[in-house]
Order: C-alpha cells, then structure tokens, then sequence
C-alpha cells in the first residue's frame, strides 16, 4: 500500500482531484491518500497559503500529487507552487505532450517533451522597486542547476529511447546567464550518447506553431518552459489534457500544467484528463506500469469514442460523467 499526499488546491482543483482518485482507484492500485489543503482559504500565521504541515506531510510520503492554486496577480503572497518546488527541491518540471486520437486539436501525431528547470531564473522571486520610477527582477542562472538540469534531460532522452535533446535560450541576447546554460548544455550533453542542438526561445516558439511533430525532448530554463508549456498544450487540444511532474532527488510532486480557472470552478465543467494523466506519470515514477498503462488506455479510448467529452474539448459531459466514463474501460 502507498500513502501518497493529495493537495486538492483550489478553483477547479478539488473538482479534478475527486476524478482523479476515482480512476485511480478503479485499477485497484492500493493508495491511501493523506488529503491537505493548501491554497485559498487556508493561510498559515504569515498569510501564507502553505501551512507546514503539507510540507512534512510530503517529506514523510516523498510523493504528492496535487491540483492547481490561486496566485494572486502582481501582489499577495508567493505562488505555493514555486514555494514547494524550492522547499522541496524539485529541480525537474517534466511535462510530455501528446495528441490524442479522436481530440479535435490544431495538430496531429505530435509527441514531445518539456523539460523546464524549476528552481531558479526570473522565478527566484529576487524583486524590489527602484524608489517611483521603476522595478528590477533578478535572473540566476547557475551553473549547478543548469548541469542538473540538462543531466535529467539527456537520461530521459536515453531511457525513454527519444531521438533528439534540444536547448531552448536565449544567449544572444543574455549572454551571461543563457550564455552559461548554453555552455553547460554542450559540455553535459556531449558526454551522452545523444543528438543535440539548440534553439533561441523566439525561433522556437515559431517552429513549435509551424512543425510541432518535429520537436522531441526540450530542455530549457525556468520562465521560458512556463511559457512553451502553455504554448505546447494549445497544440494538442489545450491545458485540460497535459499533465505534469516535479522531480528532485528526494520528493516528487505531480501536477496538471493547467492553474485554477476560476471562471469554470464549482461548475463541474473541468476536463480532469490533465491530473489523470499526472496521476499516471505518478504510477510509473511508482513502478506501478501496468496500473498506469490501463488509465492511459482507458483515455485513449474514451477519446477515440467521443461520446463524452467535456466542454473544452466540444463536448457536454460534466467532470463526473467523464471520470465515470474513463473507470467503464478500466480492464
Ligand atoms: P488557467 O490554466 O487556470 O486557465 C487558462 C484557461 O484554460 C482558462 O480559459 C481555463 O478555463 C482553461 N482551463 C484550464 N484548465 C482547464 C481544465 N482542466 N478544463 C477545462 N478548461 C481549463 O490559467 P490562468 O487563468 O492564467 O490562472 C488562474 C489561476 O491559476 C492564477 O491564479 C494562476 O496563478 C494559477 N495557476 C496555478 C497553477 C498551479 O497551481 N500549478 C499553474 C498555473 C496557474
């Protein structure tokens, strides 16, 4: 048995989260969910949505899964997420994206990787004002996670038999700190049996709209795989279906790319594919490949069927309905 902490969130988290225990639990995998709220509504004495305990919690089960927070926009407290990410080390924000048969999306066929760097760039949360008349937001880049980093990507590269590790940067014009991820990326890479290049982030979000089925595995710094993520999930059938992982050394905490979306919460409207497909990521980062292979499949299907698509996708089925539909070809 597994006892794995379940963090709801928010908006439409708590909607999603009931889904994806549901399909969870009809492969019969054996999960005891510790549940602790983080997010809106639960601030700890410092009026911070993050109490403690949901951190020793995940230091205890070293596996969380969780749905999305509300951060608040150019004021209020943190974001919960960069502050797991941080407290918990989780330097790997994985995030496959894959086209779905029976999904009506931009693009077929396409099946790529992110690989985001999760613990520093502009999401250091370095800021101050300049007195009246201005801002500043510090950039690091280091060259310890940079090396983590793109040593992840290019395992993943090899033992998921991917064909190609791309970089993502921006040198030309930050020359010091892309320029030291791009160093890093060539000196690592090199010494991996793997092909690689690199692209700047404007060109390739450019290639990304015009050939996505091109692009493998992308390995990128911080803010550049934020953005690329939502830019790859549009692709494919947008943020309701593209799930996500962060991974240290010691905890992993898998989650949907998708935030809140606090225009559709309580209205049982969500498409929960996203965090059933993080919740199969969890199976595999578990061992549990048979389990996670018959969720995926039961997706797969339900998708090629399309009878019961939610509202995002073009269809009419409620967050319920879907999660029902997806447990009926559980085998
Ligand atoms: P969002 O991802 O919540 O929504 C963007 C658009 O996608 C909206 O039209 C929304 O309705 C739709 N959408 C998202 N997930 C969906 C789903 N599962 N099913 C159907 N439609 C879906 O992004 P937004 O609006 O920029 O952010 C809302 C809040 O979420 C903000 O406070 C933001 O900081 C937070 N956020 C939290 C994240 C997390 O906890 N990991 C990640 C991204 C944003």
């Amino acid at each position: 048995m597994y006892t794995i902490t379940l963090i709801p969130g928010d908006g439409i988290g708590p909607e999603v989260a009931k889904a994806m225990t549901k399909v969870v639990k009809a492969t019969g995998v054996d999960i005891r969910w510790e549940k602790v709220d983080a997010g809106e509504g639960v601030m700890d004495e410092y009026g911070i949505p993050l109490p403690s305990h949901v951190i020793d919690t995940i230091k205890k089960n070293k596996i969380a899964i969780k749905g999305p927070v509300t951060t608040p926009v150019g004021k209020g407290f943190r974001s919960v997420n960069v502050t797991l990410r941080q407290e918990l080390d989780l330097y790997v924000n994985l995030r496959p994206v894959k086209s779905f048969r029976g999904i009506k999306s931009r693009y077929e066929n396409v099946d790529l990787v992110i690989v985001r760097e999760n613990t520093e760039d502009l999401y250091a949360g370095i800021e101050h004002k300049l007195g009246d008349y201005g801002a500043e937001s510090i950039k690091i880049i280091t060259k310890g996670a940079s090396e983590r980093i793109v040593d992840f990507a290019c395992n993943y590269v090899k033992d998921n038999k991917r064909n190609k590790l791309t970089a993502v940067h921006k040198a030309n014009i930050m020359k010091l700190s892309d320029g030291l991820f791009l160093d890093v990326f060539r000196e690592v890479a090199s010494k991996y049996d793997v092909e690689s290049d690199d692209l700047i982030v404007d060109a390739a979000a450019m290639n990304l709209v015009l050939n996505p089925q091109k692009h493998d595995v992308m390995v990128m710094p911080n803010l550049y795989g934020d953005i690329l993520s939502d830019l790859c999930a549009g692709l494919v059938g947008g943020l309701g279906i593209i799930p996500g992982a962060n991974i240290g050394k010691e905890y992993a905490v898998f989650e949907a790319v998708h935030g809140s979306a606090p225009q559709i919460a309580g209205k049982n409207k969500a498409n929960p594919t996203a965090l059933i497909q993080s919740a199969v990521m969890m199976l595999r980062y578990l061992g549990e490949y048979d389990n996670a292979k018959k969720i995926e499949d039961a997706l797969a299907e339900v998708f090629l069927r399309g009878e019961k698509l939610t509202v995002d996708l073009g269809g009419s089925a409620s967050t319920d309905e879907f999660a029902d539909e997806v447990c009926k070809y559980i085998l």
